[in-house]
């Protein structure tokens, strides 16, 4: 991989302060616009304020942990000195949203150290950017802190007033919950319940889980999340809504720790993004740069791809996933079936979801530890046949791995299970973890699981092997360091549709999605439903969006790996489904045209290697008119645009599948108005001349 290094080391030790003094400590962007001061409150408590363009964004907030067995790190602390420095470099994604990404920041290292005894010390290090800040703590080893244990950590984030939030209930377990659109001070993450179809939930506080996203009363936007958790526990915001603050609250477990480590360590990056534009947020690659390069080398082995899957038809109830039912899905004769299909449309590959054993014994059964085996497949399954026969059709196997959240099981057969995907010359898993975790009393967001998935990433690298995590940890852009996580699900996926009792996911969700838990990195949402009404298997549900706004999802939803997830036979012969063999999946830029949080949003992507250009809008329950300027197409140069758009008497409810077709010749000079009907989008191919 390629690196634009300007490096810019600009050591400058501001100098041994004095030991008892509050100095405040100042670090800007690179514009200047984003500041951080941190200073010493009264009782010399380390805290930090933010400002944006001179305006406060974070007021002043305070630092500490408290521990098992060890007194508190809050006050009476000193400031021993301060270290700062300019980076800059343009560093290459080996796959992702866009090619190149810059990484320019100014950090401030500031050294603490406890006046009395036990005389720990640490440092806060802040990285501040022009779209936002990351922060965290990092322990040297040290004679007086070497084993500890995290009851807390108690990060302060103190805003300037009651913003609009787009928050989900500080779930330890899951984030499929819906989002919910309050003012701060309306969050009520332990009423705002919406269980009913959750296999797992435990919501012990008013918190909030992060990605959350709040726009201020001056239109300013800002989103709280973490990069680059590892061996830690995944966090959550506790809501002090009378003071409109949040305060870390670490996911535990049933023990009452939070984190167990010794020093050397440091915490994950505490992380705020700032932007005048929501799409801002989306075009931020924040995330990415707070994280170490990637540390597996060359990962060319995993192609981006679209795949079908041996999986709608379950969760529709047209098969399923045991084979005892007497109507299972993974056959060798259907897998065939589907490659057949996948071999004539442009998609690269094929995941068969209840191929191995255990499947009679998961969702719903406490004792589910030693039951699935991630090696054998059922007897009406071959394996090597659909591989080959795959592989001799261009098509490559998704292999898949539901946990039923029986971590254990799954940990003792790592070895042997990726061995099994590397010997058939595969590349590509997803995981699972329905249910709660075995052992009982941990969390999916807690250390040890945290520990679990990034161990599966570490088993999959060694076998070449790129992994989709569903019911996961939530990603803080580790992608970049271990490029072989391609994918997640981390919300409220499209399998909702076809199954929920709550009527599914309402037109909003996916107009809320790419500007909160998507800021996180890729997801699996599976779009591509054009039989949104699941006529003939599921009379009582239905996909709350227009077809055209379905194809639309391929565009706003990054992920590298995309699923076309209806069945084959609501494909066939359908005219729309050309933009689905069409549609790319690795980009080298991505540009936001337009958006507004749980409104809409337009996002264009360029291809990798073709100069193809793809658009997708989606809208809420709302219909409106956008105005879409082509400009970013390069001047002078034709291109032919295929355009996917809702009828005039589209409707998500009413008339989901009312659409056309229109094509014409557009350049850089063009500006398009799309009608998107109510729970509606449009979807564009640009092709160069
Ligand atoms: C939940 C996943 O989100 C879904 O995609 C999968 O089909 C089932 N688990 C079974 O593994
Ligand atoms: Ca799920």
């Amino acid at each position: 991989m390629k690196k634009f290094a300007d490096y810019t080391l600009m050591a400058l030790l501001a100098g041994m302060l004095a030991c008892s003094n509050n100095n405040e400590q100042l670090v800007t962007s690179p514009s200047g616009e984003v500041k951080v001061i941190f200073s010493l409150t009264a009782d010399k408590q380390p805290s930090y304020r933010v400002y944006f363009k001179d305006s406060p964004v974070i007021e002043t907030s305070t630092l500490g942990f408290d521990f098992k067995d060890a007194p508190s790190l809050s006050k009476g602390m000193r400031v021993d000195s301060v270290l700062s420095n300019e980076f800059n470099e343009t560093w290459e994604l080996p796959w992702g949203e866009q090619r190149l990404v810059k990484n320019h920041y100014n950090e401030m290292k500031v050294f603490l150290s406890e006046k009395k005894s036990p005389n720990r010390h640490f440092a806060v290090t802040y990285r501040v950017y022009d779209d936002g800040i990351g922060f965290r703590y990092e322990f040297p080893q040290q004679e007086s802190m070497g084993d500890v244990t995290i009851t807390d950590e108690n990060t302060q984030f103190k805003l300037t007033g009651d913003h609009l939030c787009w928050w989900e209930p500080g779930d330890w377990d899951i984030y499929e919950h819906l989002y919910n659109t309050t003012s701060f001070s309306k969050i009520d993450a332990t009423k705002k319940r919406n269980h009913r179809d959750l296999a797992q939930t435990y919501i012990p506080e008013n918190a909030v889980n992060t990605p959350v996203t709040m726009k201020t009363s001056q239109g300013l936007y800002l989103s709280f999340h973490e990069a680059a958790v590892n061996n830690y526990a995944g966090v959550t915001l506790k809501v002090d809504t009378v003071n409109y603050s949040m305060t870390t609250e670490l996911v535990g477990n049933d023990s009452g720790v939070k984190v167990v480590t010794k020093t050397p360590f440091n915490t994950p990056w505490r992380m705020i993004q700032l932007a005048e534009k929501p799409g801002d947020l989306i075009e931020s690659r924040l995330i990415l740069n707070l994280n170490e390069p990637n540390k597996l080398g060359d990962v060319s082995w995993f192609k981006p791809t679209k795949y079908v899957g041996i999986w709608w038809e379950m969760h529709l109830g047209k098969s399923s996933w045991d084979m005892a039912s007497g109507k299972h899905g993974a056959t060798t004769a259907n897998a065939k079936r589907y490659i057949d299909f996948a071999a004539k449309n442009n998609i690269g590959a094929l995941l068969v979801e209840g191929w191995n054993t255990g499947w009679e014994h998961w969702i719903g059964f406490d004792d589910r530890e030693g039951v699935f085996d991630f090696v054998t497949p059922y007897p009406d399954y071959n394996l090597k046949e659909v591989v080959e026969y795959g592989r001799k059709k261009g098509v490559d196997l998704i292999m898949h791995h539901e946990t039923s959240s029986a971590v254990t099981t799954y940990d003792k057969q790592l070895d042997t299970a990726f061995a099994l995907i590397s010997s058939l010359n595969l590349h590509m898993v997803k995981t699972g973890y329905v249910g709660k975790i075995i052992p009982k009393g941990e969390y999916h967001h807690g250390q040890w699981m945290v520990n679990h998935y990034r161990r599966v990433l570490e088993v999959a690298a060694k076998h070449k092997v790129a992994v989709d995590v569903h019911e996961p940890f939530m990603a803080t852009g580790e992608r970049r360091t271990y490029p072989n996580f391609v994918s997640q699900e981390g919300f409220r996926g499209q399998e909702f549709n076809a199954w929920s009792s709550d009527g599914g996911n309402p037109p909003e969700h996916l107009a809320i999605i790419p500007f909160t838990c998507l800021l996180a990195g890729p997801m699996d949402y599976t779009p591509g439903i054009f039989n949104t009404k699941l006529k003939f298997y599921k009379p009582n549900n239905q996909v709350n969006n227009t077809l055209a706004q379905q194809l639309a999802l391929y565009v706003v939803i990054y992920s590298p790996i995309q699923m076309a997830a209806d069945l084959p036979e609501n494909y066939e012969n359908h005219p729309a489904f050309q933009f689905i063999r069409d549609v790319g999946v690795n980009w080298e830029q991505t540009r936001v045209l337009n958006g507004e949080v749980g409104d809409y949003v337009t996002i264009a992507r360029q291809e990798r290697g073709t100069n193809r250009w793809f658009i997708g809008a989606v809208t809420d329950e709302n219909s409106r008119e956008l105005r879409v300027k082509l400009d970013f197409l390069e001047p002078g140069k034709k291109y032919s645009a295929t355009l996917y758009l809702d009828a005039p008497d589209a409707h998500w409810d009413k008339n989901p599948s009312a659409y056309e077709i229109k094509k014409m010749e557009v350049d850089s000079s063009t500006e398009l108005n799309l009608y998107l009907a109510p729970g509606g989008g449009a979807a564009i191919s640009l092709f160069p001349l």
